[in-house]
């Protein structure tokens, strides 16, 4: 899709009549552009330790935290509606919390023990597995922080010891999102030689400092770690939008298989520039507080939200999302197949 307007050659008023497609539901489903389909959707899961383990989360109304017995449930849910992939992310206990965040590369965190456990009982749905530090440091930041400085190469080798954990669990995807330089070469390198050449890797590839992640930060438990303090020394300004091409543009020529855009609504010129630009398999992240902000509107009864949310996410294919990261995946899958 061009952002440029073609100019077309078409006769005017009254000879075109633009509302003649418009009249009927058949016609306006005959010329849609985009659709959207449960294919098109990912699921994000927060996991818990323990069994029958299920918390809601306050802010995320409809999403709970769940132990693994009873998110493989939801995940055969996932299959049956066809949803093709889900992303998980941990509830670390603060325990295991350090400053350096090991726990993200123990083969036997809570994370590794999911993947193994999903691809044993629903094998047929990927798994996407979160590669950043946050759930496992002291300090809420998805890097080491060294004399008050997220330090990036030290972080690097951090992550690459965390990437290689998830593939040996036998995750499908690697998905960094923690935007250190230079993270998507060295993983790529790591995994290929460890001999997982066949690992995808999504690279959150433009991530602004957002305020819209806070509910994410409390589902899993980085919110009080981080405190006031933020990310904008490596996540991206929300005042650029070339910036992000050029961070695309690194990312690909590391080896990132698909590309991903976050947060989402705010960010459609960004997602419809990456697209138009690489034509790379480019992903949007419809994150927690765009979520939370449609779900609080609806429950007072200020919107519809279920037809706010399939604009939403219809709003991200047109603008050239090819899959959506929402935390409505499940809900709007169930209404796409209600529907068929
Ligand atoms: C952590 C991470 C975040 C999200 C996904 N991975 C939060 C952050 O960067 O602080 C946010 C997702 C959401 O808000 O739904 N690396």
């Amino acid at each position: 899709m061009s952002l440029a307007s073609p100019v077309f050659p078409q006769p005017a008023f009254p000879r075109t009549r633009l509302r003649r497609l418009r009249r009927t539901p058949w016609i306006r489903t005959l010329v849609a552009e985009t659709a959207l389909r449960p294919a098109d959707l990912v699921q994000p899961f927060f996991i818990l330790e323990g069994t029958r383990q299920r918390e809601p989360v306050p802010s995320l109304p409809g999403i709970e935290r769940l132990s693994i017995d009873l998110l493989i449930p939801e995940v055969e849910r996932c299959a049956k509606l066809g949803i093709p992939m889900v992303a998980l992310f941990p509830c670390t206990p603060p325990e295991r919390k350090t400053v350096d965040g090991r726990e993200a590369w123990n083969p036997d965190n809570l994370l590794c023990r999911a993947i193994r456990a999903l691809k044993r009982a629903v094998p047929e749905v990927g798994i996407m597995g979160d590669v950043a530090l946050d759930p496992y440091t002291t300090t809420g930041q998805d890097g080491i922080v060294r004399d008050g400085e997220i330090v990036n190469d030290e972080t690097i080798t951090a992550l690459v010891k965390q990437a290689l954990c998830q593939a040996e669990a036998g995750c499908d995807v690697v998905a960094p999102s923690d935007m250190m330089d230079g993270r998507i070469g060295a993983i790529r390198a790591a995994l290929d030689e460890a001999g997982f050449t066949s690992t995808i890797i999504l690279s959150y590839a433009a991530k602004y400092a957002s305020a819209f992640y806070g509910p994410f930060r409390e589902a899993v438990g980085s919110a009080q770690a981080l405190g006031k303090a933020d990310k904008k020394t490596y996540q991206m300004d929300p005042a650029n939008q070339r910036e992000a091409l050029r961070e695309v543009a690194l990312d690909i020529a590391e080896g990132a298989d698909l590309v991903m855009v976050k947060p989402g609504l705010p960010y459609l010129d960004i997602i419809a520039r990456v697209k138009d630009t690489f034509g790379l398999p480019t992903l949007a992240y419809h994150v927690s507080g765009e979520y939370a902000m449609i779900k609080a509107a609806a429950e007072r009864g200020w919107i519809d939200g279920e037809a706010c949310l399939f604009e939403t996410l219809l709003a991200f294919k047109r603008a050239g999302a090819d899959a959506i990261v929402t935390y409505a995946a499940l809900e709007v899958a169930e209404r796409l197949c209600r529907q068929h």
